[in-house]
């Protein structure tokens, strides 16, 4: 069952006639439930803004998006946050966690709307942090941890909506080796409790977790 589907997409920045930018230029791909995806291609070639774009974090200047079947493309500002908040767990290039707050609270972040009392949040961020064998560092914040830490702190934060899609990009350029070894267990088992991942990524231990590659170049059409 495909869940995710782009066509024609694009994304130009700066649509003047002096200063535009083809970030994104007629992108066609499809993802099956369960799948992972893994994107490549060069610095400036649209990784970011296509993860983005099937993240609902930003508009496409053209084309669709559909997700579970659905034309998101014209979807208001509280729907699309709604399917971000429900469906989609992000993993940033630079983990994007804040720098002050401790491990639990930068985990259960995106929960405070559902949960408001830090009682009941807690809980959920004792159960994730020790999942990624994180307990000691409860009441660290990410200026306390290494790089490693502060990836599975940013993927403990990407899982705790349990969401049945993960959009990570670049994990890989900011952590040690072992810290990769470990991310490639981490992403088996994502992919055994059947999430489908979208990964940009250039790291070679990580293909063979791939069912398919999109290759992206600058300002070129992709896709069928
Ligand atoms: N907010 C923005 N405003 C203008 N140009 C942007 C913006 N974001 C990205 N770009 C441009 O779009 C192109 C694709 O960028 P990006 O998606 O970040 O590529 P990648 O992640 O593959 O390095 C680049 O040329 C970049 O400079
Ligand atoms: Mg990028």
């Amino acid at each position: 069952m495909v869940i995710i589907k782009t066509w024609g997409l694009c994304k130009f920045y700066d649509p003047t006639k002096t200063k535009e930018i083809r970030a994104l230029y007629n992108v066609n791909l499809q993802v099956g439930r369960g799948e992972f995806l893994v994107i490549r291609g060069p610095s400036g070639s649209g990784k970011t803004t296509l993860l983005s774009l099937i993240g609902a974090l930003d508009r496409p200047t053209k084309g669709q998006i559909y997700l579970y079947g659905e034309d998101i493309t014209n979807f208001s500002e509280a729907a699309l946050a709604r399917i971000r908040r429900e469906k989609i767990g992000f993993v940033f290039q630079n983990f994007n966690l804040l720098p002050r707050l401790p491990a639990w609270e930068n985990v259960t972040y995106p929960l405070i709307p559902v949960y408001p009392r830090a009682r009941d949040r807690m809980k959920w961020a004792q159960e994730l942090l020790e999942r990624f064998q994180l307990e000691d560092r409860f009441y660290h914040s990410p200026e306390e941890m290494s790089g490693g830490e502060q990836q599975r702190v940013a993927i403990a934060r990407a899982l705790v909506n349990d969401p049945e899609i993960i959009i990570a990009d670049e994990p890989t350029s900011n952590i040690d080796a072992e810290s990769i070894e470990n991310l490639v267990g981490i992403l088996k088992t994502m992919k055994m409790e059947g999430r489908t991942i979208l990964m940009a990524t250039h790291e070679r231990s990580i293909f063979p977790l791939a069912d398919a590659f999109l290759d992206l170049k600058r300002g070129q059409p992709v896709g069928e």
